[in-house]
């Protein structure tokens, strides 16, 4: 209901431009922003103007917003479809009270297994838990999905603070990935952390079972060598991890949300604990603003106002993700799933179709490498797609502080290049300075113009610090939560990801050629002879 109030607000404004809003109203940036520590979320390049907005927030209050959310950081089952409690902020709760699953109080296990983490991370660090050969010159994390894009993305964000060993992560079954890494290694100085929160996934195991066999081939220790981060301990036991090496998590942390918890552990391998705990305090205080901040002030819930204004009510498919800092080059990847597997749903809690459309498309590259490819699209190209630039305030690298500031300006360029656009009349104008008249001016004009009046929001941070980063993660987490309560679907299974996996595992004997593909679609069938007749 609310949001065909919405869609009819949307159409009484469909000729109004977004630079009308900004010349109605001066103080329009600081209005239509929200704040958090130092970080700032601006929004005011969006259609979103006082009636949107309240419009909007009426949404989060007829959804129960502040109840779910509640309900979330209680502990209680939010994810209705397995029958779990939803408490990744549990694993940053550093200075916060019990939080209880079931009556049961699980901060003494978070904390007891982050010490364990602390203490295992700085001992490999120092090179007191070493491999046969020596102390440790590198790491390998095998992991897919959750299990490997939350540590691959932090690990490039915080290279600043790498002092640590080496860290490489294999996540494809494609035997290129994992012979790539480990033909520049030393098995006997390599620790293989093994990352599976169900210790079955089918890439990660084989993987892992490779790496074992080229460890001991290699005079590497396996017993020594290897460490697990699982909550399936039983099966890490039969794997042959010793259980001091074993960094569980409970089945309340989803995949994709767990790069807080053991699944960071590379991460602290690399960057150290001091560096580790300031990530967490970040995600941390993000919970805290969340939870307090009045809706237009909560700068999670007006990002996803944001994206349910231009996904739900005007339709755009897609969200670009452009963050202007290279360090954040895996942070698009790391969103797909994050955002993609959450709320990539058509069905509602309730079991019935979703009446709107699901979450969008998310995309994007670091700029300005994107500028040079796929913003043509963005600027010229005739759907509109919602853009979410990312910059910080300063670099690491003061002696290029020349660089930072022509990123900056990048940045800064491409929103309000998108915004204002150029006129036919400013086009024909460039084409008449360069002498051109009549029907060839207007023709090469044409191709000059920029429609404009397309959305981007900027989310500015002062620097890319762990605390930062932290902030980021969780603010993006609570964005996706936000989106999926005003959808009413469950964002923390992902059944769309099993069929394929089942067809994968039935294949496997037909690619093997020990099982006939009869039953098998024709094209499928087709496929599998081609293979079989091509390969030695
Ligand atoms: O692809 C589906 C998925 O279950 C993800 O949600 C998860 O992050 C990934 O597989 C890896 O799972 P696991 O950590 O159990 O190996």
């Amino acid at each position: 209901m609310l949001l065909e109030t919405l869609k009819s607000l949307a159409v009484s404004q469909s000729d109004r431009r977004i630079l009308d809003l900004f010349d109605a109203d001066p103080n329009r940036a600081q209005g239509f922003s929200a704040s958090t520590g130092d970080l700032l979320f601006d929004y005011s390049k969006t259609q979103i103007d006082q009636d949107v907005r309240a419009a909007l927030i009426q949404l989060c209050n007829e959804a129960d917003l502040a109840g779910r959310r509640e309900a979330m950081f209680t502990g209680q089952k939010i994810n209705e479809t397995e029958g779990r409690a939803v408490l990744h902020t549990a694993l940053r709760n550093l200075d916060g009270g019990p939080v209880d699953v079931d009556g049961q109080d699980v901060m003494p296990d978070v904390l007891k297994t982050l010490q364990r983490m602390r203490v295992f991370a700085e001992e490999v660090r120092g090179g007191t838990i070493a491999g046969a050969g020596g102390s440790f010159t590198d790491v390998v994390n095998i992991g897919i999905g959750g299990s490997d894009l939350g540590p691959v993305m932090a690990t490039h964000a915080l290279a600043p603070y790498h002092d640590g060993p080496r860290l490489h992560y294999v996540s494809n079954v494609d035997g290129a990935h994992i012979a790539d890494t480990l033909r520049q290694l030393d098995p006997s100085r390599t620790l293989v952390i093994v990352a599976s929160k169900t210790f079955t996934t089918i890439e990660t195991m084989t993987n892992a079972r490779t790496a074992r066999a080229w460890m001991t081939d290699g005079g590497g220790d396996p017993a020594r060598q290897f460490a697990a981060v699982s909550s399936a301990l039983d099966k890490t036991q039969v794997f042959g991890i010793p259980e001091e090496r074993v960094f569980g998590f409970a089945d309340w942390v989803g995949g994709r949300y767990s790069v807080w918890g053991p699944v960071g552990l590379p991460v602290m391998i690399a960057v150290g604990s001091n560096a580790f705990d300031a990530f967490l305090r970040g995600g941390q205080a993000m919970d805290l603003h969340f939870r307090s901040a009045e809706w237009v002030e909560n700068v999670p819930v007006m990002l996803a106002l944001t994206g349910v204004w231009h996904r739900q009510v005007l339709g755009y498919a897609s969200r670009a993700v452009l963050p202007y800092d290279q360090r954040l080059l895996r942070l698009p990847a790391y969103f797909q799933q994050l955002e993609m597997e959450s709320n990539g749903k058509s069905v509602a809690m309730d079991g019935s179709s979703l009446t709107v459309p699901s979450g969008p498309v998310v995309w994007g590259e670091p700029g300005t490498n994107g500028q040079h490819a796929f913003y043509q699209l963005i600027h010229q190209g005739t759907d509109v797609v919602s853009c979410e630039f990312m910059v910080a305030a300063e670099g690491h690298e003061p002696e290029l502080a020349h660089h930072h500031r022509l990123l900056l300006a990048n940045c800064l360029a491409q929103s309000e290049a998108l915004m204002h656009g150029r006129s036919l009349d400013e086009a024909r104008a460039r084409m008449a300075a360069t002498g051109l008249q009549g029907a060839e001016l207007d023709r090469q004009a044409r191709h000059r113009v920029f429609a404009g009046n397309r959305p981007s929001t900027t989310l500015i941070y002062p620097k890319l610090t762990p605390f930062v980063l932290g902030q980021i993660i969780a603010l993006y987490e609570h964005r996706v939560f936000v989106e999926g309560v005003l959808l009413g679907i469950n964002s923390f299974d992902q059944w769309g990801v099993e069929l394929g996996k089942e067809l994968a595992t039935s294949l496997g004997p037909i690619v093997d050629g020990d099982e006939s593909p009869n039953g098998k679609d024709g094209s499928t069938a087709a496929l599998v002879a081609y293979v079989l007749t091509h390969r030695d």
